[in-house]
Formats: C-alpha cells, sequence, structure tokens
C-alpha cells in the first residue's frame, strides 16, 4: 500500500484515507440544492473518495450537513456503509444555553447522540473534539472521547485545532486507555504552515498519528477562482467565514506569483497546492470542500501528479 495512488496510511493504525477527502463544511446544507450535493458526494466515493468529514454545525442551519448525509445515506450509501469513513466533531457553538458549546462531557455525548440521529447511523468511524477548551479539564473532554469509543458510537478519535501541549497531553491521555489518538486536524497550506512552525505536525509524525490539513485551498484563495476579481455566487460573496477584506493587493500579487509557478509546472494553483501538501512528512490527507463536481475532478488530478 506505500505506493497507492489513493489511499495512504493514517499514521500508526490500521486505517487508510484517501489522500484527498471530502468535507462538508459548505455546500451541503440545507440552503444548497440537494441533488448538487448528492452528485459531488457520489462523484468523490466513485473515485475512491470514501472519508467525509462533517461537524455538527456544518450547514447552515447548524445540524443540516449532517441531515444531508443522513439522506444520501439513505438514498444511496446505506449498502456501502461498510466502505464510508465518515467523520463528526463537537465544539462549537451548537445549540443555545451552556450544553451547548465547548469541551464539556455534558456537550459531547449529548451532541454525537444527535449527529447520530440526523446522519441516520448507528456509529462514526471518527469522533472529534472540535476545538481546545482552555476552560474544562482536558481528563473531562479526552474522557468523554474514550467512553463514546466504549459505548460503540465512534470506532476512532480525533482532535482538532489543539495547541501541542494540549495535543501531547491527549495523547498520552488516550494511550493510556487503549484508545489511541488516531488523527489530528489541522489548517496547513501554501499561506499557512502554522502546525509546522508549531511542532504539530511532527509530533504527529513522529508519535504516529495521522494529520488531515483542512481548508488546503485556503477557501478557494489558492485557486484560479478569486484572481481576476471576486465570481458571483463564491464563498466570498456569502461573507460568511472568507471575507473580500482578505484579498489585498500584496495577497493578490502572491497568489498571482504562485499560479505562475504552477502555470510552469503545467499544474493548476489548485492542483500544485494540495500536492505541496501531500508532500509535507506526517500529512495522511488533505480536506477538500468543492461546489462542484468540477472543482472536484480537478482536485482529484493533483493526485496522478
Ligand atoms: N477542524 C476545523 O476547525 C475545520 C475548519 C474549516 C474546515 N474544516 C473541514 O475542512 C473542509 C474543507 O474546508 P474548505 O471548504 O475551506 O476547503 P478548501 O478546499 O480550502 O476550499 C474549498 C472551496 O474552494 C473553492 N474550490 C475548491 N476547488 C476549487 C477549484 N478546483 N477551482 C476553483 N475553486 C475551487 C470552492 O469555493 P466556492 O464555493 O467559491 O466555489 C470550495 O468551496 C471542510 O468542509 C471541513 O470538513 C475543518
Amino acid at each position: 500500500m506505500t505506493n497507492d495512488p489513493i489511499y495512504r496510511r493514517c499514521g500508526r493504525s490500521g486505517v487508510l484515507l484517501p489522500k484527498i477527502s471530502l468535507g462538508f463544511w459548505h455546500n451541503f446544507g440545507a440552503n444548497d440544492p440537494y441533488e448538487r450535493s448528492r452528485e459531488i458526494t457520489r462523484y468523490a466515493f466513485e473515485h475512491g473518495i470514501v472519508h467525509f468529514d462533517l461537524a455538527n454545525n456544518y450547514g447552515p442551519p447548524y445540524g443540516s450537513a449532517e441531515e444531508t448525509m443522513g439522506r444520501l445515506i439513505d438514498d444511496d450509501f446505506r449498502p456501502h456503509r461498510d466502505e464510508l469513513f465518515i467523520a463528526t466533531k463537537a465544539g462549537y457553538d451548537m445549540w443555545p444555553g451552556p450544553y451547548g458549546n465547548w469541551g464539556s462531557r455534558k456537550y459531547l455525548m449529548a451532541s454525537l447522540d444527535q449527529s447520530l440521529r440526523r446522519m441516520h447511523l448507528d456509529y462514526v468511524d471518527l469522533f472529534y473534539s472540535h476545538r481546545y477548551d482552555p476552560e474544562t479539564p482536558l481528563e473531562e473532554t479526552l474522557q468523554a472521547l474514550v467512553d463514546v469509543v466504549r459505548q460503540g458510537k465512534a470506532l476512532y478519535v480525533g482532535i482538532s485545532r489543539w495547541p501541542l501541549p494540549a495535543l501531547q497531553f491527549a495523547y498520552d491521555y488516550l494511550l493510556q486507555r487503549d484508545v489511541p489518538l488516531l488523527i489530528y486536524q489541522g489548517r496547513l497550506n501554501l499561506l499557512d504552515r502554522a502546525p509546522q512552525d508549531e511542532g504539530i505536525l511532527d509530533f504527529c509524525h513522529q508519535q504516529g498519528v495521522g494529520f488531515i490539513s483542512f481548508s488546503p485551498l485556503a477557501q478557494g484563495l489558492l485557486t484560479d477562482r478569486y484572481l481576476h476579481g471576486i465570481p458571483e455566487g463564491s464563498r466570498m460573496t456569502q461573507g460568511r467565514f472568507l471575507k473580500p477584506d482578505v484579498l489585498t493587493p500584496e495577497l493578490l500579487e502572491r497568489l498571482r506569483e504562485l499560479n505562475r509557478q504552477a502555470s510552469l509546472r503545467n499544474e493548476t494553483l489548485a492542483q500544485m497546492a494540495l500536492s505541496w501538501i501531500l508532500e509535507q512528512q506526517g500529512v495522511t490527507s488533505v480536506l477538500v470542500g468543492a461546489s462542484s463536481t468540477q472543482q472536484l475532478a480537478q482536485n482529484l488530478s493533483a493526485l496522478k501528479l
């Protein structure tokens, strides 16, 4: 499997993940056309992209990306459940009051139960703590992860966006309880190398923890999407998580220069951006988003480079 064109081993585990995985953060909510979400997901699956990444609050509205997954399971994927690796998370704002946010046992346990109901699943393959909570004892959050595995509601656990000392603590805590940390999810791309600078990627590599990079295309900046203006319907026009003011003249010049370099390599900027991440030591997979099958197809072609 070492030279497999599609799959890569996730750290020191029995799990192989596709080098390119598909995220449901945008384009899979109740406000998006179901048939388009379905076409993208089916295209992914038909091309070996069997790892889908969700979270309780993906939508909008919150929860609706998981509901889309539930509909997809019913319409297409139930017979293929054992061929899929489905992840979800809890950690960000989800429901009102003190129990719908951060890292308490109360929140994580209730949230996973809700996620399973929305997705029409008995278990997820991977459950993440979505973010580090500086106020909840790490033992409480981590024990909740251990217990959801013991209850059979998740097969593996991961953490996302935890700082290095907390990652080190989590690694030890989980290992001692025979629920090894499968994977760390962080943002690594050509514009943001924090997981390398902070030693997170090195730690994962040395300890045999997988690493999956979210927003590998910097939400579309590392593609040709914004090189000639802001197209109607693009993520930047939605103004939620990618705002036009990030597109400064300096950044635009940098993106154009990267695009020139990609052309010299006979690659698109998106292909170059993805293959760069996959070349970094310790990286298992890149977690792309897509608003069309054409985008996904272009991104998957990076695997041939
Ligand atoms: N753990 C966390 O805290 C966290 C945070 C963020 C994301 N995530 C995960 O990571 C996944 C991916 O994040 P992301 O959506 O920001 O990833 P991304 O791959 O960096 O950006 C995806 C967006 O880029 C544009 N795009 C993609 N391929 C393109 C192509 N070939 N040509 C032109 N434009 C292209 C599309 O934007 P348009 O919509 O404009 O077409 C697409 O929606 C999420 O779905 C989620 O699962 C996790």
